[in-house]
């Protein structure tokens, strides 16, 4: 392991602005306070406790569309509250940033929800009323449903989603790096100069998609561009991590695995001439946290039985898009013929020990392989062996709200500090500043080269 691998890891609470939105039936556990996802106070409470525990960041993930059908619709969704109601993540942010001083604050959206426009300026915006800690997690949007939300017929083919994608960061990158010089501000009451016009320019952006004038709205925030995540794991996902984003979220199910996807990824980074450092990885993560292996099994044993197995078994088959819905949970998975499910369910038959696992198998294997249970020291111990697989981060799947977050701060993360997994107290300065050392993007980034670009003498290289 590299020294810069030695690093502590960094910590991201993985919530939704949603009663059920991984771990389903749990928001019908009396400790379940994501029941009352509406309330301000419960998503302000956390971000303070958070921030006091030392998280990194609270990432919150979101989709706007319904999940593929289960049962030939979607009613069961909202019968399990299964990402369905939910609210805008962005919207609440702000009032996060006033009770934090700290705390990362990572919001989840994708290309067709909103103009870059309006987009880049909500965003800056945030990352102006936070200091700099805005993150965004740039997803590609895979649910039908939802682009038929905003107006088209169907979703776009899965590898012509990221180059959408990657036509609306480049104009976002203009906005961002480009429309404003660094000293156009000048809010100087003595010469009545507020921003000055030479250094402001417009980007004029033409592409297939989008037709963008500018100049930018908005002055120039703390980070600029907000910290970039991504969560696509495709080819084409991996690609697009590899160029833009500057930390990906995997769900690997095991060191060795893990280790694999990120020599790859980070390999792809360098070949766009980038630092293999400049991505950083999280891993999601649950804990059934115990003061003995024994207490921490039958924690486990008590969580699986509050598990929704219909609401997993939904989850599933509306994301990989196949109504798994007709199928009774002991149904052994090779009776279910479908061309993108196979590939994604080969590893679950290894992790069954070779036999045919049923669906119900598949969903509890799923979020069995990424739960750690145990004491405190063996969990860091299991930590260690994430870190050592390359592994920068952990993001933090919770059953309750606050109670999962609480009970990490509270056992676990004091041992991961003793071992130098964890910071002991956080750097000051801007979110990208705490994980990279530096406010901006590096000059090596794709979004660097529109630094001074729209200057009126100016051409691009
Ligand atoms: C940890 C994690 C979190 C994700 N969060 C979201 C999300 O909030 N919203 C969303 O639409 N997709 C989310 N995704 C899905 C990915 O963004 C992506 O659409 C999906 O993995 C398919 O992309 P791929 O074909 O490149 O793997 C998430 C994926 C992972 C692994």
């Amino acid at each position: 392991m590299s020294a810069a691998r030695r690093r502590p890891l960094s910590f991201s609470a993985f919530v939704m602005n949603t009663a059920s939105h991984i771990t389903h039936g749990l928001w019908r556990d009396p400790a379940g306070g994501q029941i009352d996802f509406n309330s301000l106070d419960l998503w302000v409470d956390l971000a303070k406790q958070l921030e006091a525990g030392g998280f990194d960041v609270i990432f919150f993930a979101d989709v706007v569309g319904v999940y593929g059908g289960y049962r030939g619709g979607w009613a069961h969704h909202a019968e399990l509250g299964l990402q369905i109601p939910s609210n805008d993540p962005l919207v609440i942010l702000s009032a996060l940033a006033s009770h934090t001083e700290h705390l990362g604050l990572a919001f989840t959206a994708g290309p067709i929800q909103e103009p870059p426009f309006n987009f880049a300026r909500r965003v800056a915006t945030l990352d102006h009323a936070s200091n700099g800690r805005i993150a965004w997690n740039i997803v590609t949007s895979v649910l039908e449903n939802a682009w038929r939300n905003f107006g088209h017929d169907s979703r776009l083919a899965h590898d012509s989603r990221y180059q959408l994608a990657e036509e609306y960061v480049d104009v976002l990158y203009k906005l961002w790096e480009g429309s404003w010089e660094d000293d156009a501000l000048r809010a100087d009451r003595a010469s009545g100069i507020y921003a000055d016009p030479s250094k402001i320019h417009k980007i004029n952006h033409v592409s297939d998609n989008y037709r963008v004038e500018g100049p930018f709205l908005v002055s120039p925030s703390p980070q600029r561009t907000p910290l970039l995540f991504q969560a696509g794991s495709s080819p084409a996902g991996r690609n697009f991590a590899a160029r833009n984003a500057e930390a990906q979220f995997i769900v690997s199910p095991d060191p060795d695995n893990a280790r694999k996807l990120i020599d790859d990824t980070r390999g792809l980074v360098a070949g766009h001439g980038r630092n293999p450092d400049d991505l950083r990885f999280f891993q999601g993560l649950s804990f059934v946290i115990g003061s003995s292996e024994a207490e921490a099994r039958a924690k486990e044993a008590e969580l699986e039985e509050k598990i929704d197995v219909d609401g997993m078994i939904a989850h599933f088959g509306g994301s990989l898009g196949v109504d798994l819905g007709e199928y009774e949970p002991d149904t052994p998975i090779d009776v279910i013929h479908t061309e993108g499910g196979q590939s994604g369910l080969a590893w679950l038959r290894e992790s069954a020990g070779g036999r045919t696992p049923t669906l119900e198998d598949v969903v509890r294997l799923r979020a069995k392989n990424t739960r750690v249970v145990g004491t405190p020291e063996q969990i860091a111990d299991a930590l260690w062996r994430w870190r050592d697989a390359g592994v920068d981060g952990i993001n933090v799947v919770n059953s309750t709200i606050p109670g999962s977050y609480t009970e990490f701060i509270e056992y676990v993360l004091p041992v991961l500090r003793e071992r130098g997994l964890a910071r002991k107290r956080y750097e000051p300065g801007t979110l990208r500043a705490k994980l990279f050392g530096s406010d901006r993007l590096s000059a090596r980034h794709p979004a660097a080269r529109y630094r001074g670009a729209f200057r009126p003498a100016a051409a691009l290289s």
